[in-house]
């Protein structure tokens, strides 16, 4: 099977119903979560893609068992650290950032070594930022110069802490949150603000938790030692998938999209904020609440010429995942200058995704401008492209290879991409929705 794809037909106009696949960042969390609580949860429409059946192996490797029917996982937790893993076992977290750091969060107790792997990408990524807390925690850690392979080994002696959470990391705050489940008395963390599906799972669950918002901040008190009861939970539509089948329709002539029964929690929809800023009219319907989070289906149309936008970094980390397609949007459909501050954590992804999102906009022919962390945007809403484009993918980071094939179905040219394999990690599903909408992809 070849690694790469060829498209060089623009996208014919659509009008579709779809559905996209299930939120990772929840079926992560839901995975890690049923492995702690006491008896047997139920957790349907999990994201089956490779970071997240990685979770599942994890936790199967660490004394967890669980089973897939029909639609839903049981996994059979037992309680607060239950973990029973041999000693000096090896756990691989593939491409995942999120499922390597928070399982290290939930070792922090178990007394025998663990050793912590992952992919090339994975291997270059910093862990300090997350064994820095877990060490204030108690357990003891050893890396390769902050990076994997990652060595746990935890303590019966554990102490809640005080932390600051100063990067909008929601990997960060939920490992803060997830090791203080095993401490004993108050963990207090203040974190910038970021995704908090950790938070309201915590609510669902009873365990302890409280959370005071304080300007661009949260002040987030938990109590250590509380056991949880097995839970069900069904997992909704991920709005990081669903945004390339946004922007592939705002980028296209003539076309309406609905994708059904999407996660909207505020924390995540910063892309929807950011391009209805741009005078865009992305609308929700059919909103409903669902174990506290925001579920909605999204609704969008072709764009006409969008403004352009100084966008308040405030909105980043709501935007994290999505950055690169509303730069593509910024370049490609608006007309004027656009500005993106403070994108440093963009760098820290599955790829550099700043330096990656800059040589990308300046290969298609659009005029971007750095000055270290931020960005300016020459847009062109003229672009029509008729070149050869090779989109190489050296760390083969899935948002980069969903993002080019969304270039190429809208902005014309001739493009071979490589790396098709990348989507596994998040949405193997990718390829085959945008064939049914019409997609000609060899
Ligand atoms: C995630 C948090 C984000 C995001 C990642 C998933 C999560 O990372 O980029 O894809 O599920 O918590 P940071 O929290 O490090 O920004």
């Amino acid at each position: 099977m070849p690694k790469h794809i060829f498209i060089d037909k623009k996208i014919s106009p659509f009008n579709r119903i779809i559905q996209v696949s299930s939120d990772k960042s929840l079926s992560i969390r839901t995975i890690l979560l049923a492995s702690q609580a006491v008896g047997i949860s139920k957790i349907s429409n999990i994201l089956e893609s490779e970071d997240v059946l990685n979770a599942l192996k994890i936790i199967k490797k660490l004394g967890i068992y669980y089973k897939k029917k029909n639609n839903f996982y049981e996994i059979h937790g037992f309680g607060l650290n239950g973990f029973n893993p041999k000693n000096n076992l090896t756990i691989n977290a593939g491409n995942s950032g999120t499922l390597g750091r928070l399982i290290l969060s939930l070792l922090i107790k178990t007394e025998k070594k663990v050793k912590l792997i992952g992919d090339k990408s994975l291997s270059k990524r910093d862990f300090s930022r997350v064994t820095k807390p877990l060490k204030l925690f108690g357990a003891k850690i050893k890396s390769n110069k902050n990076l994997l392979p990652v060595i746990i080994q935890g303590t019966s002696f554990i102490r809640p802490i005080n932390y600051v959470e100063l990067l909008g990391s929601a990997q960060i705050k939920t490992a803060c949150c997830l090791a203080a489940l095993n401490a004993p008395g108050k963990t207090q963390i203040r974190a910038k603000k970021s995704r908090n599906h950790t938070e309201l799972l915590f609510k669902y669950l009873k365990i302890p938790i409280k959370v005071k918002p304080s300007g661009e901040f949260d002040l987030i008190e938990i109590e250590g030692l509380k056991q949880f009861n097995a839970f069900k939970y069904s997992i909704p539509g991920d709005i990081s998938s669903s945004s390339f089948f946004i922007v592939l329709t705002l980028l296209s002539k003539n076309s309406k999209l609905i994708i059904k029964n999407v996660n909207v929690n505020e924390s995540r929809i910063g892309i929807i904020k950011i391009l209805n800023m741009m005078n865009c009219k992305i609308i929700f319907k059919n909103k409903k609440i669902y174990k506290g989070e925001k579920i909605a289906d999204i609704i969008v149309k072709s764009s006409k010429i969008l403004n352009p936008i100084n966008c308040p970094a405030s909105l980043n980390s709501s935007a994290i995942d999505e950055l690169l397609l509303i730069f593509l949007v910024a370049g490609t459909k608006v007309k004027g200058i656009s500005k993106f501050n403070q994108l440093g954590e963009l760098n820290k992804k599955e790829s550099p995704r700043l330096n990656i999102a800059i040589k990308f906009l300046k290969m298609i022919g659009i005029k971007v401008l750095r000055n270290k962390d931020n960005i300016k945007i020459y847009g062109n809403p003229k672009i029509e492209l008729n070149g050869k484009y090779k989109m190489k993918n050296f760390l083969k980071d899935h948002r980069i290879f969903m993002m080019s094939c969304v270039a190429a179905l809208t902005l014309g040219g001739s493009w071979k991409i490589n790396d098709k394999d990348s989507i596994n990690t998040s949405f193997p599903k990718f390829l085959n929705i945008l064939r049914n909408l019409g997609a000609k992809i060899n």
